[in-house]
């Protein structure tokens, strides 16, 4: 499979502008258009043709059973895909849409011989990127759309994260600048007594509740896996090891930590994203890419500085934790999935150099 890749940007009136008039138009003809949304790049195909939707899954190697998305651009084009969705699905898409939140709502028949890959459900999300929803409204269809990478690959959050994954493989790029959330949205399974999280994002249980007014789940575990079939794979983790450390690690641990790995176990270079300064005698072994602006920051950049870490051939990474509230709960599950080790204390980090 190989075909020349278009990249064409974007300018500020979406609406007109000729890039997302052609990708439009080749959606229209059963291709696969490459664009963002505010949380990261999609691959989108007219969720109504299942044979583009099938082009998806191969140009991404994606496994055959798990559900994409559905991405709309008003409430009439959801409901093709929503079969009798229930007052939570009009309340919370009034709240939060368009905006980085997918609902998991009982499937139509059009849903079933597309995007659901034999589950009875579906997932609908209405993007509020720009762009996204430009293409969604000029297309007058929904768009089924994973996170634009190959599979087992970072989900792109610029443009030029898709050209790397997918060149030669997808007609066209549209480049609208780099993502603002930077992780995937929110998946809130809407068919069970209560409603649960498959997937935390950046809108979290306490936003949703405020909303609802009754309470939220977290699913996790082996529930989430039995209902959300992509969090049975195997996730992206960098080439190095990545190790998260807790915020109660100390400056005189973090120092004995750089010791360690250089002197005992011979680390040429260490990748480092977090807020602390470098001074110390490893200093010049490591390299940081500072986190000083919380967690909306490192949600923006932990990708990017994954796939740039992977590209330098470090042999370790070290991120510095999230407190697990709001964006932190999401961003605690990419770090867990992408994590080989966790220190939460200075105690088990000591233990482990001791070992
Ligand atoms: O922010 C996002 O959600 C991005 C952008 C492009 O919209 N999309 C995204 O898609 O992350 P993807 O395919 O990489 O992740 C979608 C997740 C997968 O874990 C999939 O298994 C799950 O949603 N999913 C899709 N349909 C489902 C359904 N009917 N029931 C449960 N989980 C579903
Ligand atoms: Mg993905």
């Amino acid at each position: 499979m190989t075909m020349t890749t278009r990249y064409l940007s974007v300018g500020s009136d979406p609406n007109h502008d000729p890039a997302v008039i052609e990708a439009a138009e080749l959606l229209h003809a059963g291709e696969v258009v490459a664009f963002p949304t505010e949380t990261v790049y999609g691959l989108g195909a007219d969720a109504t043709q299942p044979e583009a939707v099938q082009k998806i899954f191969d140009a991404k190697q994606r496994p055959s059973d798990n559900p994409v998305i559905v991405h709309v651009g008003t409430m009439e084009q959801a409901l093709q895909f929503a079969q009798d969705p229930n007052f939570y699905f009009f309340t919370l898409a009034k709240a939060f849409w368009p905006g980085p939140l997918t609902l998991v709502v009982p499937a139509t028949d059009m849903a079933k011989a597309s995007v659901t890959r034999g589950l009875d459900t579906v997932a609908l999300r209405m993007p509020r990127h720009p762009v996204a929803l430009a293409l969604t409204q000029r297309a007058g269809v929904g768009i089924a759309a994973p996170s634009a990478n190959l599979s087992g690959r970072p989900s792109p959050t610029k443009a030029e994260h898709v050209r790397q994954d997918l060149a030669g493989r997808i007609p066209l790029i549209l480049d609208g600048g780099s993502c603002q959330v930077g992780i995937e949205s929110t998946v809130l399974d809407l068919t069970g007594h209560t409603p649960g999280i498959l997937r935390p994002g950046q809108i979290s249980a306490a936003d949703l509740e405020r909303v609802l007014g009754a309470p939220i789940k977290e699913v996790a575990g082996e529930e989430a896996k039995r209902r959300s079939p992509g969090t049975r794979y195997r996730h992206y983790a960098p080439d190095a090891p990545v190790w998260v450390l807790g915020p109660a690690i100390g400056p005189d641990a973090f120092e004995l930590l750089l010791q360690f790995l250089v002197e005992k176990q011979g680390l040429k270079r260490i990748g480092y994203l977090g807020w602390r300064p470098l001074e110390g005698v490893y200093a010049d072994r490591v390299e940081k890419y500072a986190i000083d602006r919380g967690p909306r920051q490192l949600a923006h950049e932990l990708y990017r500085y994954f796939r740039e870490l992977d590209d330098r051939e470090v042999d370790l990474i070290l991120v510095e934790g999230a407190v697990q509230r709001g964006l932190g709960i999401a961003l605690m599950d990419r770090l867990q999935k992408a994590a080989s080790q966790i220190f939460e204390t200075e105690r088990q980090l000591r233990q482990y150099m001791e070992e």
